[in-house]
């Protein structure tokens, strides 16, 4: 039903009879597990959508610095403002290392970052959400990055090396950005009882973002057959958003919290806990740019490319003077 607002439905995946020889040699590394590099054959379809899902996942990540960042000088002690910190900087080497993946297939970093600013890139839904208390940076760490390593791990072991390799040091960073979240609900969940009502009242409105964070449900998705299929997505929407809801709930009972869905319930003959119904149309409105953050968080972006459009120029004339005289010597 919803398949049509995000441009086409499910796109078709090719059978092996249609296939060029070339592209079945192709698809026979994939399925060896064989890791596919820059110089490879690839189909262009291939190199479209690790463009696509890449440089989405590293404006994300460039994107996701701006609702943290908006408590960095509100932390209610040092320690917390250092560790904030660090988490906020090591996002942005996030999308470096995903901004140089992206450069490996082809296109250069402006038009990239163009895509960006000129709105026609997405970035994740999650981060078009306000965060009104300081308990959102600790859902934010506890839920987003949470659903984010769920998402990101198989990413490790999908089919483009430079992809990979990127998410094995992304990973291991995200580890402590989840732990660090985690231990600012527990604080406040062992504080007064206005702090524990800060920390559901994150939960509440962090909650279903969360879950909306691994994309529209499978019957909707339009890359996962072919990205499952080129191994570049190695489970699927619903699968990691399962995984997530099945890790996550019995930390919030840990916490003493509780989360906001009245259809939550353990299925014993599934194993996992059965949730409430997502509301797609929230998510479609957020992506499609009518989310309560989505103006902000890209005239932010604007603004902050712009400023910083002198810092560019800068190190663009010394690596050329550097060059210049490097040529000369
Ligand atoms: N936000 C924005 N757009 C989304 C979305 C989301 N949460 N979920 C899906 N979409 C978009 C897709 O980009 C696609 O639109 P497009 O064709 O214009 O690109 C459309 O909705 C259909 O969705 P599909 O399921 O068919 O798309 P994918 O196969 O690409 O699956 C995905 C979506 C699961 C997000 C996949 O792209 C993916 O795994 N990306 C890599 C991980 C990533 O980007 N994570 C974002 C968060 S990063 C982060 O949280 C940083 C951490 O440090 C906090």
């Amino acid at each position: 039903m919803y398949a049509q607002m995000v441009d086409a439905g499910p796109e078709r995946v090719r059978p092996a009879g249609e296939m060029s020889p070339e592209e079945q040699h192709f698809q026979e590394r994939i399925d060896a597990g064989i890791k596919i590099e820059p110089k490879d054959f690839m189909p262009e379809a291939y190199r479209k959508t690790l463009i696509r899902q890449i440089s989405q996942h590293a404006h994300s990540e460039i994107v996701g610095q701006l609702p943290e960042g908006n408590w960095i000088t509100r932390a209610p002690t040092l320690k917390r403002k250092a560790i904030l910190l660090a988490k906020v900087q090591d996002e942005a080497g996030h999308g470096l290392y995903l901004y140089s993946a992206v450069e490996t297939l082809g296109v250069t970093r402006e038009q990239t970052i163009e895509d960006l600013l000129s709105g026609k890139a997405k970035y994740s839904s999650i981060f078009n959400y306000p965060t009104l208390t300081w308990a959102d940076i600790g859902a934010i760490g506890w839920l987003v990055d949470g659903s984010a390593i769920i998402n990101q791990i198989p990413i490790c072991r999908c089919s483009y090396g430079p992809y990979a390799r990127a998410m094995v040091r992304i990973c291991k960073e995200e580890t402590f950005h989840t732990r660090q979240g985690f231990d600012i609900m527990l604080a406040l969940c062992r504080g007064t009882p206005e702090q524990k009502a800060m920390a559901q009242d994150a939960l509440n409105r962090w909650w279903w973002p969360s879950l909306m964070m691994h994309g529209p449900a499978d019957s909707d998705s339009k890359h996962s057959a072919q990205s499952m299929r080129w191994k570049v997505k190695l489970f699927s929407n619903d699968e990691l958003r399962q995984k997530f809801v099945d890790q996550t709930v019995p930390q919030a009972e840990y916490l003493g919290l509780k989360i906001p869905d009245p259809e939550l319930k353990w299925n014993p003959e599934r194993g996992h806990y059965d949730f409430g119904r997502i509301d797609w149309d929230e998510f479609y409105n957020v992506i499609q740019g009518n989310g309560p953050c989505n103006r902000e968080r890209l005239r932010a972006r604007i603004e902050a490319h712009e400023q910083g459009a002198w810092v560019r120029e800068a190190a663009a004339a010394y690596a050329r003077k550097h060059a210049q005289k490097k040529a000369a010597a």
